[in-house]
């Protein structure tokens, strides 16, 4: 256990140090996004919902992408898939090879394959899952390190998957809150990869509420340093935020969790997309890093 958190902020974390990174992500336009079922309980086929204003808002996202610098590639949205612009499902993608997705639900298992023959014609080298597995919503690589939720979507086997594929470290996480089914509702990483020399640099922010006991005691020994996010920040799905190592693409809602950003020296940018959360979905749902090799790992 750490007593780190009481040190000094500006100790810990030394503002204006934070490097951005080049990221390439894959993002699907949600040109047919509805909720006409509920596999989340974020999802409520009763309310309304607007796919104009989907559209809009996920457009705000892509165009801060770019402002920012960093490649986005798109994947065509299939009409029937209104969950595919959650492409943070799609598969799980380091040094050019893809980990496809196995769908827990029939409502998204054609995604599986749909993101599949993307990844291929796009000249990534595919992993053919056999475990359950939602791709990086489950899985989110912080240094060498894989963290792999279960609980509700991904299987424990995939995690053992995961780990034959990749040949990394995987770190099995339980998720105990059903609004946070996914690990990236509940961990932001924030600098995914290690500073010069081999040091340590790689930190997440986490919702501890959403572990068990024994996953909260392994991030706590792990991330010292971690953001620990507030209840009402990680119920706005502040936490489902894509970060490039200086800007973090965060909910305007998540106030708290945008305060403690900048007291580390990041850059919060505001990104509206409520509509989205109506699918159970935000952020970092709709965007997929794609992790080629050498020129994304810079
Ligand atoms: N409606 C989708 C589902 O329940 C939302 C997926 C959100 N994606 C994520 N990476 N958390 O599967």
């Amino acid at each position: 256990m750490s007593t780190q958190n009481t040190a000094p902020i500006a100790e810990a974390t030394s503002p204006g140090t934070r490097i951005q990174q080049h990221r390439t992500y894959l993002m699907c336009r949600p040109e047919h996004f509805t909720v006409s079922y509920t596999i989340n309980p974020w999802m409520e086929p009763a309310n309304p919902t607007d796919t104009a204003k989907a559209v809009a808002q996920w457009q705000t996202l892509y165009d801060a992408y770019v402002a920012l610098g960093h490649d986005v590639r798109l994947i065509d949205a299939i009409p029937g898939l209104p969950d595919m612009v959650y492409t943070a499902n799609g598969g799980f993608v380091i040094d050019g090879v893809a980990y496809g997705a196995k769908f827990r639900f029939a409502e998204r298992a054609p995604e599986g394959p749909a993101f599949m023959d993307w990844f291929r014609a796009s000249g990534f080298d595919v992993a053919e899952p056999v475990e359950v597995n939602e791709g990086e919503g489950d899985f989110l690589l912080v240094g060498d390190t894989i963290l792999a939720g279960t609980g509700f979507r991904s299987t424990g086997d995939s995690h053992r998957e995961l780990g034959d594929v990749f040949g990394r470290e995987v770190v099995s996480l339980n998720l105990v809150d059903p609004r946070f089914y996914h690990l990236d509702t509940a961990i932001s990483v924030l600098d995914p990869v290690e500073g010069p020399g081999g040091v340590e640099k790689a930190n997440i922010a986490y919702l501890p509420a959403a572990f068990d006991a024994p996953s909260r005691g392994i991030l706590e020994d792990r991330y010292p340093d971690a953001i620990r996010v507030a209840d009402e920040d990680g119920a706005v799905f502040g936490l489902n935020s894509a970060s490039d190592g200086f800007n973090v693409l965060i909910s305007p809602r998540a106030t708290g969790f945008e305060a403690q950003l900048r007291e580390r020296g990041y850059n919060p940018v505001l990104i509206d997309l409520s509509e989205l959360l109506l699918g159970g979905g935000g952020i970092k749902c709709c965007t997929l890093e794609l992790r080629h090799g050498q020129e994304t790992t810079r």
